[in-house]
């Protein structure tokens, strides 16, 4: 049985200020029931502070992305050691935005995402396509390759320690959300391809949704048999909202 995850990708927003004061209400408003997993993945600077609060608490840290190299002239860059030395347990690595706005390619995110790996950090996989792919029947195309090249490097049994998440480009941030068909579609089609590698990671690898999850379309989303959480971006800035789509997780399983 997996156990629903819900991570909360705050992407650029929040000060010291109001970072503490979200999640002393996330804090606060969740019950530790351990029927589900909650994580925030925060800009980097708020890690630090993050990590003393959050510390011996039921909320795992993460970030929203990680060096692609050990450590070296890599200016700009955040190793997978650098964040495990603050209580990082997870990392989004391949994000769209990342993809489409700083050019990372499938090599550079599987090497982020191997560097997870090899520090015990647990990589959040994100693929999913643009709206003029889906136009064009390439969905399974563009997610299969985002998921092979990952597991070229780094093998299918890395998904014993990894997450992935399905995000359609076309639903991120704009409010349309995919139904829960089309993303149980896809979400059992990276099920499959993984089972033909591996059926235990099929099994129990966790495949979140994310785009558009709000806490009146989450218990549906999270209802589909293919569908094991969701990564939040919006709707994690407000606790209320947040809240309410761990609460959904919990209903759903
Ligand atoms: P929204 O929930 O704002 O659509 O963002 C989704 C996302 O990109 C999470 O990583």
């Amino acid at each position: 049985m997996r156990r629903p995850l819900i991570v909360g990708n705050w992407k650029m927003n929040g000060t010291c200020e109001n970072a503490k004061q979200l999640l002393a209400d996330l804090l606060s408003g969740l019950g530790n029931d351990g029927t589900r997993e909650v994580g925030v993945c925060i800009p980097y600077v708020l890690i630090p502070a993050a990590a003393e609060q959050l510390a011996d608490t039921a909320i795992a840290l993460g970030a929203q992305n990680v060096g692609d190299h050990e450590a070296g002239a890599f200016t700009g860059e955040v190793s997978a050691s650098m964040l495990k030395e603050f209580g990082c347990r997870l990392a989004i690595v391949g994000h769209s935005e990342r993809r489409a706005l700083y050019h990372e390619s499938n090599e550079m995110v599987a090497a982020r995402y191997s560097q997870s790996i090899a520090h015990g950090i647990q990589p959040i996989l994100c693929v999913g396509e643009t709206l003029e792919q889906r136009d064009d029947d390439k969905t399974f195309d563009v997610v299969g390759e985002q998921l092979s090249a990952v597991l070229n490097t780094s093998g299918e049994e890395s998904l014993f320690s990894a997450v992935i998440a399905y995000e359609p480009v076309w639903a991120i941030g704009t409010g349309v959300t995919a139904s829960v068909d089309q993303a149980q579609e896809v979400h059992a089609f990276i099920r499959n391809r993984v089972a033909e590698l591996d059926k235990e990671a099929a099994e129990q690898v966790r495949i979140l949704y994310g785009g558009s999850v709000k806490p009146d379309n989450a218990a549906g989303l999270f209802a589909m048999p293919d569908i094991d959480g969701g990564l939040i971006g919006g709707a994690s800035l407000d606790a209320g909202a947040f809240l309410a789509i761990c609460g959904a997780a919990q209903a759903g399983e």
